[in-house]
Order: C-alpha cells, then structure tokens, then sequence
C-alpha cells in the first residue's frame, strides 16, 4: 500500500466510534386495506387531519422564516415552566425529546461515560449513547416489561451521567407513576 498522502484518494474519515452504532430499525410499514391508505401508528402517524389551529400555528410561523428565530425559545421555555411550576432554567427545549437527549448527551457524557436506561426500550437509546462515545448500561425489563427501577437504581456508578426514564415505555407500553420517579431520585 502507498503510505504517501499525496497519493491517497480522497476520503471522509468518520469517527472510530461509529463503528459501535447499532443501526436504527424503523417499524415496518403497516398495510392498509386494499386501495387504501395506511397509518404507522407506531411511529406516531394520525389517520386524522391536523386540528385548524396547529395548521394556522404553523401558517403563521412559516410567514416568519425570513426572520431569525429566537435562540433562547423564550415564549415556549416559559409557558412550560409556568404549566409545570418550575424554574424557566429547568426547561430544555429541542427538536423533539431525541433532540433534547442528543444535547443532554453532548454536555454531560465523555467517551466512558455510563448512561443507564432500561431494555428493551426506544430504540434510539443505544445509537445516541454510542454516538456520544458514552458506554451503555442497559438493565433488563421486569417480567412485566415494566422498567426494574431497583436494578436501574443499583446500576448506578461513579461513571453514571445520565439516568434514562422511558414513560410509558417504548415498545412494551407500561407508564411509571409520578411516584415511583420521585422515589428513585
Ligand atoms: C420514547 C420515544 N422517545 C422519542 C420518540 C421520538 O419523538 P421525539 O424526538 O419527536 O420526541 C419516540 C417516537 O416514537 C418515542 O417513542
């Protein structure tokens, strides 16, 4: 092999740590009655039109892309905080609750890092884990495929930055009570 970059072809190198991405498997498509549409419910699909005002929400908001949007999400950061009674420093806004673990695992994970999170659970747990370089503790689901809070609770380690909570558990269904939550932190 030629050993001299000037005669390498031109290559993207990608992040050793791709390597231990487990590939995302989306759900298989649903198949609808015959001539007919059909809904992936298990990916959140509604067989119903969207209601008139998240329509005129999102009409309103498209009139206004040639603005800058607000950074800090002030309006909604605070209308949650206040919904919630909690300090306005306590919200994390994202592109979706992936969007916001992705930047929870960005500030709080370095490579060897633990994150511990139930399994089997949402699929996207392991890949954004991986992609953060942190090492994934994942404790096995009660008999009642129910998170075993007490294993995840001993699971718990010097390393541990992040403590992954799915409720109502994606894909076996079980919530788990406010409760519950607040006994294990
Ligand atoms: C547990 C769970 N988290 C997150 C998502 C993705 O949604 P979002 O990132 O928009 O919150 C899904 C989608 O089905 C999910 O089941």
């Amino acid at each position: 092999m030629n050993e001299d970059p000037q005669q390498q072809p031109a290559t993207v190198r990608l992040r050793g740590t791709l390597a231990a991405v487990p590939a995302y498997k989306p759900g298989k498509p649903a198949s609808g009655p015959a001539g007919g549409p059909s809904y992936k419910i298990s990916s959140n699909e509604n067989p119903y039109p969207p209601l008139p005002s998240v329509l005129e929400a999102i009409t309103t908001a498209a009139q206004q892309v040639n603005r800058y949007p607000d950074m800090a999400v002030t309006a909604l950061t605070e209308a949650i905080a206040q919904r919630f009674n909690v300090a306005s420093e306590r919200v994390a806004t994202g592109t979706g609750s992936v969007g916001v673990l992705g930047q929870l695992m960005m500030i709080t994970c370095e490579p060897g890092d633990e994150v511990v999170y139930a399994w089997r659970s949402f699929e996207a747990y392991p890949i954004i884990a991986a992609l953060a370089g942190a090492t994934s503790v994942a404790v096995p689901l009660t008999d009642a495929a129910e998170h075993d809070l007490e294993a995840m609770a001993a699971a718990i380690s010097a390393r541990t930055r992040l403590v992954l909570i799915c409720t109502p558990n994606n894909p076996t269904g079980p919530s788990i009570s406010g409760a519950a939550l607040r006994d294990l932190s």
